[in-house]
């Protein structure tokens, strides 16, 4: 598989200008972020950065947020994220207006590894998980690859899914479901897998809730050509220094713990056990 190119990191904090932050959805915003391009990084999909939501020490340690676009326009750069509103962190958010000045880290993390040309894959999100995958749809949308696709979305409830819009406006093969019925079919999202086979033969890329993905990885994982899951994780620094963020994996000799903010968030499927998904989160 190809590798998403230009994954640099950046551990120096960029200064930032909100620009929008408006509602998404039901106890979700959209927030666009300013800031000069050149000076960082490019993200490429997968990546996230550490917000850090108040400049004194309550709370002290920056949020992780994946990142859902990005585009440079006149020397400024643009960073799109979508967030649902659970904490104090991201209740302090949902009061900035534009104009509002923040720093952040990043991009940080790995990415995922790009399909083979002429392949099929199935990019399957959850809730909140969908804005990395939709940095990858982009991606492969400025690719002219956006037909080997296919986006699964399940939510709770209409009111909590995002970015449907964007999918749509884009062209993408969208299916959606929700628990109670008032978006797309009625069900789990494993329920729509099952019409694709179990992802047979497919690349598959996840992210989620942990159940969620605990669940797909054992319905389809033996059965997908690849697949790669965007694993969450509680971060406290966001850039290997902590270990605070570790999470079990399993290869060939056995168990370790790697740090999901430095060599993930992205992990291949085959590497994944049970215990790589906690259902704390
Ligand atoms: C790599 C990565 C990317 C993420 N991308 C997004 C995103 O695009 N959009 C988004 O809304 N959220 C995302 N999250 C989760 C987000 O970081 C948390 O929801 C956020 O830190 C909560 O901050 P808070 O201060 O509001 O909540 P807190 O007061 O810290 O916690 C409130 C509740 O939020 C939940 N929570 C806290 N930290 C996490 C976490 N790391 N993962 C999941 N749940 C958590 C817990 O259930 C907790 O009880 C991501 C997490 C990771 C690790
Ligand atoms: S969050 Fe500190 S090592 Fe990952």
């Amino acid at each position: 598989m190809d590798t998403c190119t230009n994954r640099k990191q950046l551990t120096s904090l960029v200064e930032a200008e909100v620009t929008v932050n408006s509602d998404a959805a039901d106890g979700h915003m959209r927030l666009e972020l300013h800031f000069p391009a050149g000076e960082n990084a490019r993200p490429v999909p997968g990546q996230f950065i550490m917000l850090r939501v108040h400049e004194g020490s309550d709370p002290l340690l920056a949020r992780p947020f994946g990142i859902a676009g990005y585009s440079e326009e006149n020397d400024i750069a643009r960073i799109e994220i979508f967030y649902r509103i659970v904490g104090k962190g991201t209740r302090e958010m949902a009061q900035w207006s534009a104009g509002h000045g923040v720093k952040f880290l990043g991009p940080l993390g790995n990415s995922f590894n790009l399909p083979p040309a002429d392949s099929r894959s199935l990019l399957i999100a959850g809730g909140i998980g969908l804005p990395p995958l939709l940095a990858l749809v982009r991606y492969m949308d400025a690719l002219g690859r956006k037909d080997e696709l296919t986006v699964l979305y399940g939510g709770k409830v209409l009111a909590g899914m995002v970015g449907v819009d964007v999918l749509e406006g884009l062209g993408i093969d969208v299916q959606t479901c929700t628990e109670d019925g008032s978006c797309g079919r009625l069900g789990l999202v494993t329920g729509l897998l099952s019409e694709y086979e179990n992802g047979k033969g497919s690349h598959l890329f996840v992210c989620g809730p942990n159940p969620m993905m605990l669940a797909v990885h054992e319905a389809c994982d033996s059965l997908s050509e690849s697949s790669q899951y965007s694993l969450e994780s509680r971060m406290a620094c966001g850039f290997g220094v902590c270990s605070g963020c570790a999470v079990a994996v399993e290869r060939g000799e056995g168990r370790e713990y790697q740090r999901a903010c430095r060599e993930g968030p992205v992990f291949a499927g085959r590497d994944l056990v049970p215990d790589s998904f906690p259902d704390n989160l």
